[in-house]
């Protein structure tokens, strides 16, 4: 009897000709997985290709539940963005792949753990560390990032062996896709110069193509999770799903981002991601209602750490666990309602309301009921200008030189 892998499996072409592989390689059975985190194939079909090209057993692992609540709803708490762009789709889903597929490995008393990423990318990292910390006795096996071959060799290799190359093995693009968003990358995508072809998108309408009426939703929100559209209660999966659905209609959700690896590349990358970009902006009109200024200052410092700990692998970190703290703790009073306007390609927020709201119109308002105190406000800029003053009397006023100096650089003779 041979040992055991478990593979993450996806149904391409690279994990269908991994399975025959790893046998070839390293005579292991393989067990595998496919993950359900939203991405909408025939996981029936995926889970019988498996078993065709030889794995000893196939499994389908619904993981959309637990994708949304412990992965995308913390996401969206924290407001993490990726270099204020990605909202990390694929980046989410790779630590709850890695603890399904070690949950499976130790329950089928298999020795490995495979996946199909190669050696250039981000997912790689995330789910080598990731397995690692969670099993550190399992062994990881990367074969495509060890068989070294071309696109071309892998099709040879797949036709040698009665491996069915789909036919979409000649579409240009490497796409990834779950319920917080899609990724694509390759072909003609690789020049950042050339804006990317319509084929590319297949989650957003065309903002040309768009309907020429706006349409108005509004997403409630509980502790700053979202729970409603329009009034009516959903569960996670379904609001995401709507709103996906909802913004990409209208366009909405389309990113070009010129994005830093961890291994160092630079790479060019496209995104549909219309729930994530409505559901983000929406929350975090809530917040800027609800928290206070130096909150809003602090949390945004928190989100770019955030997202740099899910983006770089480092899930299962006690940073996290740290940061968690601190971004649940923050949503206490982010409840309420957001009410966006979705129209060929933009989403604008059109109202906001909260039970919570620190927005009080006796302080704002000019009109009749003002109850801010102007007079104050003579006291209050005197201390406040205290020490601008000090300076420029002490060493900024004649000046002339200093680069402090109030007057600007001097002109030049040229100028
Ligand atoms: N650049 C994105 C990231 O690192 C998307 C990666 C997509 N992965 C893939 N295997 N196609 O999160």
């Amino acid at each position: 009897m041979s040992d055991k892998v478990v593979l993450a499996y996806s149904g391409g072409l690279d994990t269908s000709v991994a399975i025959k592989w790893l046998q070839e390689k390293y005579n292991l059975d393989v067990i595998a997985v496919n993950i359900d985190v939203g991405n909408e194939r025939d996981f029936s079909s995926v889970r019988q290709k498996a078993l065709d090209v030889g794995a000893i057993k196939s499994l389908v692992i619904d993981g959309k539940e637990l994708f949304v609540t412990y992965f995308i709803m913390p996401a969206l708490q924290a407001d993490a963005l990726y270099e204020g762009q990605y909202p990390l789709a694929t980046a989410l889903s790779r630590p709850l792949m890695a603890k399904l597929l070690v949950d499976t490995a130790v329950a089928e008393g298999a020795v490995a753990v495979a996946h199909g990423c190669t050696g250039k990318g981000n997912d790689q990292v995330r789910f080598d560390v990731s397995i690692n910390a969670l099993a550190p006795d399992l062994k990881i096996i990367a074969p495509a990032r060890k068989w070294g071959m071309t696109r071309e060799e892998t099709i040879a290799y797949a036709q040698k062996h009665a491996i069915p190359v789909p036919v979409t093995a000649s579409s240009p693009y490497s796409i990834d896709e779950n319920l917080w968003g899609k990724s694509i990358e390759c072909g003609v995508l690789e020049d950042p110069w050339t804006e990317p072809p319509d084929d590319v998108y297949t989650w957003t309408r065309s903002p040309d193509q768009a309907p020429d009426k706006p349409q108005y939703v509004e997403i409630g929100f509980e502790k700053g999770i979202p729970v409603t559209v329009d009034g009516r209660k959903l569960d996670g999966v379904a609001l995401i799903q709507m709103m996906n659905e909802l913004a990409g209609q209208h366009g909405v959700g389309r990113i070009d981002h010129i994005e830093n690896r961890v291994v160092g590349i630079k790479s060019r990358e496209i995104y549909e991601a219309p729930a994530a970009t409505v559901l983000l902006q929406a929350h975090q009109a809530l917040e800027a209602m609800t928290m206070s200024k130096d909150q809003l200052r602090f949390k945004q410092k928190v989100a770019v750490e955030y997202a740099d700990l899910i983006f770089n692998g480092l899930w299962f970190s006690q940073l996290n666990r740290d940061l968690s703290a601190y971004i649940i703790s923050s949503q206490r009073y982010v409840t309420g309602t957001v009410r966006i306007k979705l129209f060929k390609g933009h989403s604008t927020i059109a109202g906001r309301k909260s039970p919570k709201s620190l927005y009080t119109l006796g302080l704002a308002t000019y009109d009749k009921g003002d109850e801010f105190d102007q007079s104050a406000a003579e006291g209050f800029i005197h201390l406040w200008g205290l020490p601008v003053r000090t300076q420029a009397q002490l060493q900024l006023l004649g000046d002339k030189e200093g680069p402090l100096s109030i007057m600007g650089p001097e002109e030049t003779e040229e100028d």
